[in-house]
């Protein structure tokens, strides 16, 4: 029976800003966290869910400044309360989707994840993530702080745990639960933006996809920017990504469904090879 269940599955983010509110340190929306968890319980698929880290990560990261690695021991103490923060976050999280009655299972990300000797590849140890998988459990991971081998640590991204995620596993769709509609075009010239509602694997390089993010806060890992240039990475191993807006969770359902809704589906490179 469960040799049924080794098939492809979906990996969803949700942004830091979906579930706390960025400006301020350690504020959680939990009545979003609900919402959503009520989504995710059903959920017709085996998936992961990867959480990014709003104001229990990004604030103490840009203060202690853990991006640029291991300069002096005072550090250590936002090393720590990072890691404090992000346990609570996790844990809350993963209590709403068990009181939904999903089987979720929290991975921690920084122990299984390891930048090597020469800073320029992730070694992911996803053994443990791949039997909780095939048992039907929902393994939920978030950014994270990040050892490494030169200057000790870094800050890795839920965006960029999620580009390694798809290389080592079997992924149908990865969707990004973001405070917008999905991506816009725009205009060099007028400056006009247009939204997507779908995007060819063959176009997604030639838009003029405008940077587009509410947030104008702290964010050391990179805002819609950096996202793109990880969904461009993404889009090379899997069916398609899909950009929602994560404070709108029916749309959510909508699409898991299979019904239409405001969104950017972007179609993958696998799809294209059918
Ligand atoms: C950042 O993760 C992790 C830490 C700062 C500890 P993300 O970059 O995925 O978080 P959000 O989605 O932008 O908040």
């Amino acid at each position: 029976v469960l040799e049924l269940r080794k098939k492809k599955i979906d990996i969803v983010k949700i942004g830091g800003s979906i579930i706390t509110d960025k400006e301020t340190y350690r504020s959680l929306k939990l009545e979003s966290v609900q919402k959503l968890s009520e989504v995710f319980s059903k959920w017709n698929k085996e998936f992961i869910i990867v959480h990014g880290a709003g104001s229990y990560g990004h604030v103490v990261a840009d203060k202690f400044s853990i991006v640029e690695g291991y300069k002096e021991d005072s550090q250590l103490q936002g090393l720590v309360q990072i890691r404090t923060d992000m346990l609570e976050l996790s844990t809350v999280i993963v209590s709403e989707l068990v009181n939904k009655g999903l089987k979720a299972l929290y991975f921690q990300t920084s122990a299984l994840a390891h930048l090597d000797s020469n800073d320029t590849e992730v070694t992911l140890f996803l053994n443990p993530i791949k039997k909780a998988l095939e048992l039907g459990l929902t393994p939920i991971l978030s950014g994270d702080v990040l050892f490494k081998n030169e200057d000790f640590f870094t800050i890795i991204s839920g965006d960029l745990l999620i580009d390694l995620l798809v290389k080592n596993l079997d992924v149908e769709r990865v969707f990004f639960l973001t405070d917008v509609d999905g991506l816009y075009t725009e205009d060099p010239n007028t400056g006009e933006s247009n939204h997507l509602s779908f995007v060819s694997f063959d176009d997604i390089d030639k838009q003029h996809i405008a940077e587009l993010t509410k947030e104008k806060t702290i964010d050391v890992t990179g805002s819609m920017k950096g996202k793109l240039e990880v969904i461009l990475s993404i889009i090379n191993y899997v069916d398609e990504v899909i950009i929602v807006n994560g404070n709108i969770p029916n749309r959510i359902r909508k699409i898991i469904q299979g019904k239409e809704t405001i969104c950017t589906r972007i179609e993958g490179k696998k799809s294209t090879q059918r």
